[in-house]
C-alpha cells in the first residue's frame, strides 16, 4: 500500500525567517509562499531532489497547526506524507483494521491538488501521517 515519501512538513512560527535560514544557511531552492486558506496554512516547498520539505506557517484563526506551535513554539516536524495508489482503498483498509482517519474520513484536496487524508498520530507512534493519492 505504502508508496514513496512525498514530503515532510515542518511547522514554523515565522515563515520568512525559516525561508531565510533554508536559503541562506543551507543553500536550498525554495518556492514562493502559497497561501492555502482552506488548509489554514501558508506553505513554502523546499526541493531536496528525492522529496520535498514543506515549511508551514499558520494562516487565519483556526489553523490546524496553531496548537502544535503552542506546544512547540520554535517549530518542529508536523507530519510525513506517503503516497498511495488508491486513497479510498487505503482508507477503507485502515478503518477496517481500526486505524483512526481524521476529519470526516473523506479525502480533501491537498497542497498539490491531489486527494489527501490524515491518520491519527496515536496510531503511528506519535507522528501525524498524511496519505496522498499519487
Ligand atoms: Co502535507
Amino acid at each position: 500500500m505504502l508508496g514513496r515519501l512525498n514530503h515532510v512538513a515542518l511547522a514554523v512560527p515565522d515563515l520568512a525567517a525559516a525561508m531565510a535560514a533554508y536559503r541562506d544557511m543551507l543553500g536550498a531552492r525554495l518556492s514562493e509562499p502559497q497561501a492555502l486558506p482552506e488548509h489554514g496554512v501558508t506553505v513554502v516547498f523546499v526541493d531536496v531532489g528525492n522529496t520535498k520539505i514543506e515549511l508551514l506557517e499558520p494562516l487565519g484563526d483556526a489553523s490546524p497547526i496553531a496548537a502544535f506551535l503552542e506546544k512547540n513554539p520554535s517549530g518542529g516536524m508536523h507530519h510525513v506524507c506517503y503516497e498511495v495508489d488508491d486513497i479510498l482503498a487505503a482508507r477503507d483498509h485502515l478503518k477496517q483494521i481500526g486505524a483512526r482517519v481524521l476529519g470526516d474520513g473523506n479525502p480533501k484536496i491537498g497542497a498539490h491538488g491531489k486527494p489527501v487524508l490524515f491518520l491519527h498520530p496515536k496510531d503511528f507512534f506519535g507522528t501525524l501521517v498524511e496519505l496522498e493519492q499519487a
